[in-house]
């Protein structure tokens, strides 16, 4: 079951994103760099299980579009890819969000948006991140997945290795 943002969320931003945001420019790209020549071709895999609308009514980068920026940066740059994933279930705000995704889509970054629930994708981002570095936002405003289905996750991610479930906790590393 979903829980929406509701009133003003996507008008501009509140002073907790800002912190969140902050933390996700800041680590994401150290991410990638430092663990993309962990997978054969160069690829980490990003889930954004609870994308929202991808970027604030004035314009600003929310999340999703964050996110997007870095794997642009890293495409046309580095050399690497970062796969994203990014999962909305509230339909307004997935229209939204699916024009963010299709805007740098068309400048070449793998991502792909899924309207839904967060559950019913990731499976099939585990799979796609087999032999890979995932990184998983997750940031819900009502209910989070529960702790054991992501312990069973990341543990079906990192066989040998004992998963790091936690705030900003990582797997892959
Ligand atoms: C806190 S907002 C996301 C903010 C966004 N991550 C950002 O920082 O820009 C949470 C979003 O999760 C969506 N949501 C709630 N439950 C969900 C679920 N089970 N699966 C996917 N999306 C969900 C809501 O509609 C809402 O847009």
């Amino acid at each position: 079951m979903s829980t929406g943002t509701s009133g003003d969320y996507w008008k501009d931003k509140a002073l907790p994103s800002v912190f969140k945001h902050d933390l996700l420019k800041r680590y994401l790209p150290q991410f990638g760099g430092m663990l993309s020549g962990q997978s054969h071709d160069k690829r980490v895999v990003y889930l954004d299980g609870y994308a929202g609308e991808g970027r604030y009514e004035n314009g600003e980068p929310a999340s999703a579009e964050i996110a997007l920026r870095v794997a642009s940066h890293f495409h046309a740059q580095r050399g690497v890819t970062v796969e994203g994933f990014f999962t909305e279930a509230q339909p307004r705000s997935f229209e939204r969000l699916q024009e963010v995704v299709e805007s740098y889509r068309r400048r070449g970054v793998l991502a792909h948006a899924h309207r839904g629930e967060v559950d019913g994708v990731l499976d099939s981002v585990i799979q796609r991140a087999a032999g890979r570095p995932l990184f998983l936002f997750l940031d819900p405003c009502g209910l989070v997945l529960p702790q054991d289905r992501l312990v069973d996750v990341l543990a079906r991610q990192r066989p040998h290795k004992k998963p790091v479930p936690g705030r900003w906790g990582r797997a892959g590393g």
